[in-house]
């Protein structure tokens, strides 16, 4: 792979051990996939932040790595594994908590921003089309690249914190105009009424598809929150960290529909609902925001919950910049009335939750998946409405 003088020179540690470290991981990825060189990103957002993941060993790589280094592009962090001001409300030990905090910290000490989300997008880390970046969380790759058109591969946490400290990346995979091609043609001959329909989408063309780049027609109109939740799905089920789709995604005009087609009709998506849905009537937890939710949903959810009271543990995720704003157009006040919790900076699937509790209900098929793996809850999908009513009354019917 070609670098620079400045690029040989980082390498052989004259900029300091931090950097040369990080120079030498994107040198050997580079050399794995045969990148010709490194090309400049604009951004990067940066996984592996959960201690649950990462542990004592993540940690103590991550004060090794930091000391002298700084990150030279704006570097935002995924969700990490508690809200520290509601480590109780969410059955988690100070100690974790404690632990937590220092994973933070040192990220912040790199110049990493604390946004603790998987949703950058809706808080600053906004790349525009073209632009090459280096983020990590799989839900938010797969919607940088299709929706915003920004190149990006699917990095780890390692990989994306060691481009953002070089500010570069190596020019392999998506990075390439050739290698984001769609490969089937998938037809919609459904309509898609609700977001959780996106999401169950997801899933139901990765089981048609396989791992097969798709490029969707039919789908008409979606919003930023219906795409979120399809990105996270097809992320999920099909390892899809691109996708394009007829009239709404942004190089969806600069490729031809590809031949091999499949159809999606109503029935796939009924299955795809039956696979999704575990057998239990009792609900313990419902769950709303993965991906991370917006504002808009924040709104939604405090309309179906004024006046209510959940009986069911409902949490709510997204990332304290959105809260915010929440708070300040008063959703959160209506929100916590009710009983549900709006829980920042983390997700169900990274916090250490194992035994906790035991069924789930989601509009998030990408949910159904790691709380299942990762959390052993038996798990549901259903649109928002429905969500909100297994909350408050607790069970499903
Ligand atoms: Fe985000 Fe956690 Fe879902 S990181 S996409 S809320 S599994």
């Amino acid at each position: 792979m070609y670098l620079t003088p400045e690029e040989e020179r980082i390498l052989a540690g004259e900029y300091g051990e931090g950097m040369r470290k990080a120079m030498e991981i994107l040198v050997a990825i580079g050399k794995i996939y045969d990148a010709e060189r490194l090309i400049p990103i604009s951004s990067a957002q940066i996984s592996g932040v959960s201690y649950h993941n990462i542990g004592d060993a993540g940690l103590e790589f991550l004060w090794d790595f930091s000391r002298g280094a700084r990150v030279r592009v704006k570097a935002t962090l995924n969700p990490g594994g508690v809200d520290l001001g509601k480590w109780r409300e969410m059955k988690i030990d100070r100690e974790f908590m404690e632990k937590q905090g220092e994973v933070i910290k040192i990220f912040m000490s790199m110049g990493v921003e604390p946004t603790l989300t998987c949703t950058p997008y809706l808080v600053g880390n906004l790349p525009k089309k073209g632009e090459h970046i280096a983020w990590s969380e799989s839900s938010a790759v797969a919607y940088a690249n299709s929706v915003l058109g920004a190149y990006t591969n699917r990095e780890s946490g390692i990989s994306a914190l060691a481009a953002a400290i070089i500010g570069k990346t190596p020019m392999y995979g998506l990075h390439l105009k050739e290698n984001r091609r769609p490969e089937v043609r998938v037809v919609l001959k459904t309509e898609l009424n609700y977001r959780s329909d996106y999401s169950v989408l997801g899933y139901a063309i990765a089981s048609k598809a396989g791992h097969s780049i798709p490029y969707i027609e039919g789908m008409g109109k979606a919003d930023l929150e219906a795409l979120k939740l399809f990105a996270a799905s097809i992320a999920t089920y099909a390892g899809a960290a691109i996708f394009h789709i007829k009239g709404v995604t942004a190089e969806w005009m600069d490729f031809e529909p590809p031949g091999e087609t499949i159809e999606i009709t109503s029935r796939d998506l009924e299955e795809g609902y039956e696979y999704l849905r575990d057998e239990f009537r009792e609900v313990d937890m419902v769950w709303i925001g993965c991906p991370h939710t917006s504002l808009k949903e924040l709104e939604e959810i405090a309309g179906l919950l004024k006046d209510k009271e959940v009986a069911a543990e409902l949490w709510i995720t997204t990332s304290r910049q959105v809260k915010r704003m929440a708070e300040e157009l008063g959703y959160i006040e209506t929100i916590e009335k009710s009983g549900a919790k709006v829980i920042i900076d983390t997700c169900v699937a990274v916090a250490p939750l194992l035994g906790k509790f035991k069924t789930l209900v989601t509009n998030s098929a990408k949910a159904f998946y790691y709380s299942r793996g990762v959390n052993r809850f038996r798990v549901k999908v259903a649109n928002l409405e429905k969500c909100i009513d297994a909350a408050v009354r607790g069970e499903w019917v």
